[in-house]
């Protein structure tokens, strides 16, 4: 069967998988990744193929998904298990169903363990473990809804039952590999020499692993299809222009600047050091005092805060206000200080 087959591999390790299927030019995604959305669009353009699905094999602890936003953006249904709590998941899969993708035929495995939901895809040659088996490792058990035991008879009850030669392609690889192999797992993996259930059990609890990073933030975004905070800000980035310090620098040198700069960080910053003739309205007064802060919604303004964050966020508020022409200052007031741009001191209300 000729297949389409791209692995996209990100920091942390994290792989996701576009398949097609060249006849029907019908197309699915396997653990998106939300900073990678341009990526599959572009994939998917450049092979002709038309997305049909996403799906997540699981609800992810570690890094943020791209089904729901995926799904938001092309009008694609998400396939995850029937036990996600993903409230966007539309399409509720369980062992022994398959999906069809064109000509082929994706065989879902439920493989709780990892997480409640966990669910290997099986398709020809090859299966699509998530976090249940790795390349020399399998998925952890100590994070929400993780359990061991469950773990156990999903990989040798299940996944390492499949035949040998089964192609293994994980949700997450740690070393300069693509995929493995059922055997080759069967005979190198150190955690699945561990074949009573008893001691895969013990040594599963006795791992010490640390939290992922982002876990809370992961699991919210994850779990309900929220925004990511990465997410605001490039959606904010995208949305607005913005001004470099050398240009802000000049401009405020002349004699009748043209920019008015609009500090929106707390008093106490603002009082320690702020751009010389910036106006202070800081980030959580921003809605309730423009009006009275700002009265010329013609007017140029630069907006800053201490690394560039909050002061796009803020710009892209003040356009919604209808500022079309607030911009962000390109960087930060940290940066701005450490450059060596002019800095003056004193409470709001005095400069
Ligand atoms: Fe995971």
């Amino acid at each position: 069967m000729d297949i389409i087959f791209h692995q996209v591999g990100i920091e942390r390790g994290c792989q996701s998988y576009l398949i097609g299927c060249k006849s029907s030019c019908a197309g699915i995604v396997i653990d998106p990744e939300l900073s990678q959305i341009e990526r599959y669009q572009a994939l998917a353009a450049q092979e002709g193929l038309v997305l049909h699905y996403v799906l997540d094999t699981h609800t992810h602890a570690d890094h943020f998904s791209a089904t729901h936003e995926m799904a938001a953006r092309f009008d694609l249904p998400v396939i995850m298990h029937r036990n996600s709590s993903a409230p966007f998941a539309d399409m509720r899969v369980d062992d022994g169903e398959i999906v069809i993708v064109g000509e082929l035929r994706l065989k879902i495995m439920y493989t709780p363990g990892h997480t409640a939901d966990s669910l290997c895809v099986v398709m020809d040659d090859r299966i699509f473990t998530g976090d249940t088996l790795l390349i020399g490792g399998t998925g952890r058990t100590d994070l929400p809804s993780g359990d061991p035991d469950q773990l156990y008879d999903s990989l040798f009850n299940g996944v390492l039952k499949l035949d040998p030669a089964t192609l293994v392609y994980p949700g997450h690889i740690y070393i300069n590999r693509t995929h493995s192999t059922i055997e080759e797992e069967l005979a190198k993996n150190k955690r699945l020499q561990k074949r009573e259930r008893s001691e895969f059990v013990e040594h599963m609890r006795a791992l010490d692993m640390q939290m992922p990073q982002h876990l809370t933030e992961s699991l919210r975004v994850n779990m309900s299809g929220g925004r990511s905070i990465a997410q605001m800000l490039a959606e904010a980035a995208a949305r607005v222009s913005f001004m470099s310090m050398d240009e802000v620098s000049h401009r405020i040198e002349a004699d009748q600047p043209d920019i008015t700069l609009l500090d929106v960080r707390e008093r106490n910053a603002y009082t320690e050091g702020h751009i010389p003739g910036a106006v202070f309205l800081p980030r959580g007064q921003l809605e309730l005092r423009v009006n009275e802060i700002l009265s010329d919604p013609t007017r140029r303004i630069v907006v800053y805060c201490d690394f560039g964050k909050i002061s796009t966020l803020a710009t892209a508020t003040l356009q919604d206000l209808g500022f079309g022409r607030a911009v962000a200052l390109d960087g930060g007031l940290k940066t701005w200080k450490e450059q060596g741009y002019a800095v003056e001191k004193g409470p709001p209300g005095e400069t």
